[in-house]
């Protein structure tokens, strides 16, 4: 679902049309079908994957192309986000080892979309990152891997400090992004309500990060790396 959201929430900022949206719905929610087909002891796997559960993982994407097959009138551009999203664009990708200009813009969305959402999830072996960590990674996997320009795109369109995202100012204080600054990404309006040089909550302040040059983001956080829940604050 979230890589579903994710896309179409990306086609709208690129201006694509509403059925290639629908479709990259479409192609969100089937991305990886073939994981139905992965054992489960190696799906759920709460540590590292040893080389042989590695190798039968990344067996999904083969594993999918018969379930894609069998859905009736599969639009091309759903199909394409399945089959095309561990692909990289210097070829070292799989199942077909895709290279540049074979990978399509909506493989190449698919490839950025997909990593996201892995690396802000919470798995069963790994804690969920904040957005700008995220990106950062993600920063690094260009050019060999991901699309550089797309990337950028796609870090407009969510924000590197995105509404609802958990941030850490330069005073130590912490707490929610409540309104983006449409002119520079690294001030938005915050929700204080935290310190984490005291590991207490304070009372509640709002600050327009554009009119306190004092102050700045010094990190996106998240909740579960403080051990804490901000739930009553959203
Ligand atoms: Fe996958």
């Amino acid at each position: 679902m979230n890589v579903a959201f994710h896309l179409v929430n990306f086609g709208r900022f690129l201006d694509l049309d509403r059925v290639t949206l629908e479709e990259l719905a479409i192609g969100g929610l089937v991305h990886d079908i073939g994981k139905i087909l992965v054992r489960d002891e190696v799906l759920n796997k709460p540590g590292k994957l040893t080389d042989d559960e590695f190798i039968h993982m990344k067996e999904h994407q083969t594993l999918s192309v018969p379930v894609l097959d069998s859905i009736v009138d599969l639009p091309k551009i759903s199909r394409d986000v399945s089959v095309m999203h561990h692909e990289k664009l210097d070829g070292n990708g799989y199942p077909n080892g895709l290279k540049g200009d074979e990978l399509t813009l909506i493989g190449r969305m698919s490839c950025i979309v997909d990593i996201y959402d892995a690396l802000t999830a919470e798995r069963v072996y790994k804690p969920a990152l904040s957005p700008s960590e995220a990106f950062k990674i993600m920063i690094g996997l260009t050019p060999f891997h991901l699309d550089a320009d797309l990337l950028k795109k796609f870090i407009r369109c969510i924000g590197f400090y995105p509404i609802g995202s958990v941030v850490e100012l330069s005073n130590g204080r912490v707490g929610l992004v409540c309104q983006e600054n449409p002119d520079d990404l690294m001030t938005p309006t915050v929700k204080l309500f935290y310190s984490s040089r005291t590991t207490s909550f304070r009372d509640v302040e709002y600050i327009d990060l554009k009119k306190r040059p004092d102050l700045k983001i010094v990190r996106g956080i998240t909740e579960a790396k403080l051990k804490t829940s901000f739930a009553e604050f959203r």
